[in-house]
């Protein structure tokens, strides 16, 4: 199996998206995650968001017009993992350990920090005036957001840079720190599709919220016609020659059309097609082009419980890997069930090379469990829950007393039984032979290390 590249990039959450947004990021990103080789992981990053906005009514619409939007677009969520980072706990509680190694220096240069630092000094106030601790760490929840899960890629905008490469420093030092020669992080690249074109707004500059000159994207198609209409142009007559090479309005049917329309329309233009007429081209061009699109982004709207399933279970397929990770750095920063923490110390003791162990967490619903691991990482068994941390404990005694071991096969694959109640599973096999090595590998696991 070759190893597809894992893609990830997150989408702050406090707009809507317009025409611009979809051109220079939405689309791109959909078509990228179409390719074979590409292993997709797109979120919404909601919990950047609440570092610019607190307004609860704006974070909300914004997460679901954004989640429709990239759904419309044509996301395929069986190709591609796509979740909120809010859904994903995993995520402030990696930024934490990130947080703890982040050198504040490293901090203090952040430009969105920097740049309102600067702007306090010119108006006389205080440095900190305004600025909270999100914004000044805003790039250790970005390092967490790529590096949970070890994405190579990362497209973003030239703005971003800089905190991707945040991101590989602080995954390095934790690398160091922790790792013993593993590296825990796959170092991430920034992407820059140079191809992707900044679409112009209506007057020309680059289309932005900020400047107020953006063109919607699926709100309604009147909308879209109205803005059209305010798109700046020069005083020439129709009748008049235009000049396309210094018109946003071709700028951004070219951004729509097929070379042939874009050949087309310049040659009309060239010979005097009148703004009015030019505009109403432009119009039918998009229309024709996101017109489908906008009829699946309203009634995905209108059904917020069907996109909520959606993102649980993109949230599901992102947890699957950020559980079983985070559980790895927790163990490796030292924050270890005092169980395994005995037997990590008696394997040492022994000078023991790489043993299986028991690595035991909690649940969300407050139950305790545990993985048995073999040595090269693989799972052997997951418990059932406990109801407390002593049980789990004395189950794990018990399973490595050397006792012989009360096995019993099942659908897929097996159980474990002490004293007459199941205490753990395998996971599921492709055939009784890949079974029956897995139990032969168990038994290996717990017999006692003999000196
Ligand atoms: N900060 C990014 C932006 O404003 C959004 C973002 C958050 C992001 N986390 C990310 C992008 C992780 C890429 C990877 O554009």
């Amino acid at each position: 199996m070759t190893t597809r590249t894992r893609i990830l990039t997150g989408i702050t959450t406090t707009g809507t998206p317009h025409l611009g947004n979809y051109a220079g990021a939405i689309r791109p990103a959909i078509l990228a995650s179409r390719d074979s080789n590409a292993d997709s992981f797109y979120f919404l990053a909601d919990y950047h968001a609440l570092i610019k906005c607190d307004d609860p009514l704006r974070i909300q619409r914004s997460r679901l017009e954004i989640a429709a939007t990239w759904l419309a677009g044509g996301l395929d969520v069986n190709r591609v993992t796509f979740y909120r980072q809010s859904d994903i706990p995993e995520i402030p509680e990696l930024t934490w350990l990130l947080t703890c190694v982040a050198a504040k220096g490293l901090l203090n240069r952040a430009h969105a920090y920097k740049a309102s630092v600067d702007k306090n000094v010119e108006t006389g106030e205080d440095p900190d005036a305004g600025i909270t601790m999100g914004l000044y760490s805003y790039p250790v929840l970005m390092a967490a957001d790529i590096l949970m899960f070890n994405a190579h890629k990362v497209p973003v905008g030239r703005d971003q840079i800089q905190h991707v490469e945040m991101a590989r420093d602080i995954g390095q030092r934790f690398n160091h720190l922790f790792g013993q020669g593993k590296e825990f992080f796959t170092m991430p690249e920034a992407l820059i599709e140079e191809s992707v074109a900044t679409l112009p707004g209506l007057d020309g500059r680059k289309m932005s919220k900020s400047y107020d000159n953006t063109i919607p994207l699926f709100s309604s198609a009147k909308e879209m016609k109205d803005a059209i209409s305010r798109i700046v142009t020069d005083s020439r007559a129709p009748g008049e020659a235009k000049d396309p090479d210094n018109s946003h309005l071709f700028t951004l049917f070219q951004a729509f059309a097929t070379p042939a329309q874009s050949a087309e329309f310049r040659s009309e233009l060239l010979q005097g097609l009148g703004w009015g007429e030019a505009k109403n081209r432009l119009f039918q061009l998009l229309d024709s082009e996101l017109g489908e699109s906008r009829e699946r982004y309203h009634q995905l709207i209108e059904r917020p419980a069907d996109l909520e399933d959606i993102l649980q279970l993109g949230a599901k397929k992102a947890r699957a890997v950020a559980t079983p990770f985070l559980n790895e750095l927790r163990e490796a920063v030292g924050l270890r069930s005092f169980v395994s923490q005995v037997q990590v110390a008696a394997n040492t003791k022994k000078k023991a090379t790489k043993a299986a162990r028991f690595v035991s967490f909690r649940e969300d619903d407050g139950s305790f469990r545990f993985r048995l691991l073999a040595a090269d990482g693989e799972q052997l068994l997951l418990s059932r829950h406990f109801a407390d941390g002593k049980t789990a404990g004395q189950v794990t005694k018990q399973l490595q007393a050397g006792q012989p071991l009360d096995v019993r096969n099942e659908a897929a694959g097996f159980s474990v039984w002490l004293e007459g109640e199941c205490v753990a599973d395998s996971p599921a096999f492709a055939d009784d032979a890949a079974r029956d090595a897995a139990i032969d590998a168990l038994r290996v696991a717990l017999t006692p290390v003999q000196d």
